[in-house]
């Protein structure tokens, strides 16, 4: 199958042949606006602003939208500055450098056709990953356990079920989880909005918490494990994912609940030893003073504003892959130099 055959659909993203529509994530949960997403300064545009967010599904977004602009006229300056602007609009969940490398590298040695059939691969590969993802970490379970999460990492960030939030699914539809507490996860509450609408859809049990509830729970053995996604895993299993999430590991420490991470290969990062090497993306100070036209601080408050926060592999008890679980112990005796060459 090539591109220009192929109808492709998730929950988020919708290739119809010929235009890439994007579901406008920054308008959840109440409406449900489908956008054109094909142009690549306009999906780079999309991504900067979280219309389009979640580590794996900006890489396959920026993939496609690059695809659309290798099956135009456009010359090879002009494709030189689209790539650029898709793989620099957000930088720190690897997947899209990732993607736009290996675009890159198919047009270099094959052209622009099986470039434009390379993302279609990596539409279909994050699918497959996804499930993978979930039967490795359905090993996991006890019983049926009620989880806890953070941000969203479900259908809306991937092209498949999703990275934890996929898991979980899969862990409730297996009957391995009864409830799944939702962190709002400030300041842009993806939690809220996007991981309270994919579940109500899905019909999964779920209440919604504020950042600073899920300790109250933890000690009330409410919690008896903590899943949620990564945007980049550095080789010594240190990872970054969105702010709050070291708050959250250190709870999971002091309570003693299990921790893990759930990601594709494509979010380990080969070219980074260790967290500290890790970008973290700072956004603008009026995400904390506000939202929308809200604006509850006061505006000439300063505002400090780390979209991502990096956990320390000691305080993991495993990372999920899409290639098996890995321990803490296997992690910090190196276990992802192995395993994670493309
Ligand atoms: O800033 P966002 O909304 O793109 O951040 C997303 C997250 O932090 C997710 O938890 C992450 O991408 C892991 S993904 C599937």
């Amino acid at each position: 199958m090539n591109l220009r055959n192929a109808n492709l659909e998730s929950m988020a993203l919708k290739w119809d042949g010929e235009c890439l529509w994007v579901l406008d994530q920054t308008q959840l949960p109440d409406e449900e606006i489908w956008l054109d997403g094909s142009e690549p300064r306009t999906m780079a545009g999309l991504i900067h602003r979280l219309s389009v967010r979640g580590a794996p599904l900006i890489g396959v977004a920026a993939a496609l939208s690059y695809a659309w602009a290798l099956g135009s006229n456009a010359g090879d300056a002009a494709l030189e500055a689209d790539w650029r602007f898709l793989r620099e609009a957000r930088p720190t969940a690897v997947n899209l450098a990732w993607a736009m490398d290996r675009m890159k590298q198919v047009q270099e040695y094959r052209g622009r056709e099986a470039a434009r059939d390379e993302a279609l691969a990596i539409f279909h590969e994050d699918v497959a990953l996804c499930e993978a993802m979930s039967a490795h970490g359905l090993t996991l379970f006890d019983g049926s356990e009620a989880v806890l999460t953070h941000c969203n990492s479900g259908g809306l960030a991937t092209v498949g079920v999703g990275t934890a939030l996929g898991l979980i699914r899969r862990a409730w539809e297996a009957g391995k989880v009864s409830h799944v507490f939702v962190d709002e996860t400030r300041p842009l509450l993806q939690g809220g909005r996007l991981t309270a609408w994919e579940l109500g859809r899905l019909g999964i049990p779920h209440t919604l918490i504020t950042d600073s509830m899920a300790a109250i729970l933890m000690r009330e053995g409410r919690i008896q494990r903590v899943l949620l996604g990564a945007d980049r895993i550095a080789m010594n299993g240190d990872f970054a994912n969105k702010v709050g999430t070291y708050g959250v590991a250190v709870q999971a420490h002091f309570h003693g609940v299990p921790f893990h991470t759930v990601a594709p290969w494509s979010t380990v990062d080969t070219h980074c030893p260790s967290g500290k090497d890790i970008p973290i993306e700072h956004r603008d100070a009026k995400e904390v003073r506000g939202f929308g036209s809200l604006r509850w601080a006061p505006v000439q408050s300063e505002a400090f504003n780390p979209s991502f926060d990096v956990t320390p592999v000691s305080l993991l008890t495993s990372i999920v892959l899409d290639r098996g679980v890995f321990t803490r112990e296997q992690l910090e005796a190196g276990a992802l130099q192995g395993c994670c060459v493309a």
